[in-house]
């Protein structure tokens, strides 16, 4: 059966097409899963419910595979809307219902419903667990990935870990509701995965890395079989190649050797230094990856400065300062904890170039971060001393 995951447990996730724009900021050109999955064993959990706005097609999945039994537990890994917003409908329409939840998540509950669930949460810890027949769910504590409250559950029967927002990645999955005759599948593919995950790993949870390497010691020590995340398919083959990017991700360590120049430009002459400097870097067979901040999708450009171990920006100074759309992206690497990495600073500037002096000091604020020197200044148009110094760069790269 096509959301059968193993003897026990069951996809019940949905797909949202329709969302241009996750947590109203990350473009979603193929969509976005919200799973939720079901364990019918003697007893039966829910785990996680999906976003309100895919909460009816969810609703008749999980009636669906029901049938006529009532569920006993609703395990809420991650309070963010785009797994909790059904909380509330559901455990009004099973009273009998017990959420299962870490103590933060609890808290939360206070202030994202109305309904007062306090008399029936279960509260646990790490290393708690739930009996609920064959099947027993250990939690494990996992906050800030991505936010306070999260937790995540394994169980060791099917080695299967519930990961929350860990391991997710954007785009839908392509099944149909009633999961018989989807052209997608719930099943990840490595050739597949990393692009859309990686840009999701760290645009959402990238600031948290040392986090995310805490609960990767604690997993590490499972015998995992399969991974359930709260976004994209299920990865059940070659683990250790999902897990091992995990880890260069979460520690911060570049993964492709190569080169990522990320620029904007007023008039045309900022951007013919960047892409002079691309060709010229090239010409030495190193990977280059390039961003026209202006056009190009901010969170693709977050997650290629992560990518590779070496960085150029250039920008024009503007109104006495930096161009806009270049302090966003730096603004964004700030927020995403971004360290480690080599940088060359480009600007441009008519008459009181400021941009290379307000891109060093954001630069500043960064952990880690080797300036490579001499910054280069384009006096206006790109000049055959300017060309000279994008040479000499490309030598240092
Ligand atoms: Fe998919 Fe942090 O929510």
């Amino acid at each position: 059966m096509e959301r059968q995951i193993n003897k026990h447990t069951t996809y019940i996730g949905v797909d949202d097409t329709d969302l241009d724009l996750f947590e109203g900021q990350y473009k979603l050109d193929e969509g976005v899963s919200y799973n939720s999955y079901l364990i019918q064993d003697e007893k039966i959990a829910v785990m996680d419910t999906v976003d309100a706005r895919m909460g009816d097609e969810w609703m008749d999945l999980l009636k669906t595979n029901l049938g006529s039994r009532i569920p006993d537990y609703l395990i809420v890994h991650h309070m963010e809307p785009d797994h909790a917003s059904c909380i509330e409908w559901l455990m009004n329409l099973y009273p009998t219902l017990t959420a299962v939840c870490t103590q933060k998540a609890a808290a939360l509950m206070t202030r994202f419903f109305e309904t007062d669930f306090s008399q029936r949460l279960h509260i646990v810890k790490e290393g708690d667990t739930i009996n609920l027949g064959q099947v027993t769910l250990s939690f494990i504590m996992a906050p800030m990935v991505h936010w306070p409250e999260v937790m995540m559950s394994y169980d060791s029967l099917n080695g299967t870990l519930f990961s929350a927002d860990a391991f997710g990645k954007f785009g839908a999955l392509s099944l149909t509701a009633d999961g018989s005759k989807g052209l997608g599948s719930i099943w990840g593919d490595k050739h597949e995965w990393a692009c859309e995950a990686r840009r999701y790993y760290f645009n959402i949870v990238g600031k948290y890395g040392p986090m995310v390497q805490n609960v990767l010691k604690k997993t590490s020590a499972l015998n995992l079989q399969t991974i359930c995340p709260l976004h994209g398919p299920i990865l059940h083959d070659d683990l250790s190649y999902f897990t091992d990017l995990y880890n260069t991700w979460s520690s911060y360590t570049p993964e492709t050797p190569g080169v990522f120049i990320a620029y904007c430009s007023l008039h045309g002459n900022t951007e013919q230094a960047a892409l002079m400097l691309q060709d010229m870097i090239q010409a030495r067979n190193i990977k280059v990856a390039v961003s026209d901040l202006r056009r190009d999708d901010m969170a693709e450009a977050v997650e290629d400065a992560f990518r590779y171990p070496q960085l150029i920006i250039c920008a024009p100074t503007y109104d006495g300062n930096l161009m806009p759309v270049m302090h966003d992206f730096l603004h964004h690497l700030q927020l995403k904890n971004y360290q480690r990495r080599r940088v060359a600073i480009i600007e441009n500037g008519s008459w009181a170039p400021m941009a290379g002096k307000k891109m060093a000091e954001m630069l500043g604020q960064m952990k880690d971060m080797e300036i490579i020197e001499p910054m280069i200044s384009i006096p206006s148009r790109v000049t055959g001393e300017v060309e000279q110094q994008l040479k000499e760069l490309a030598e240092k790269l």
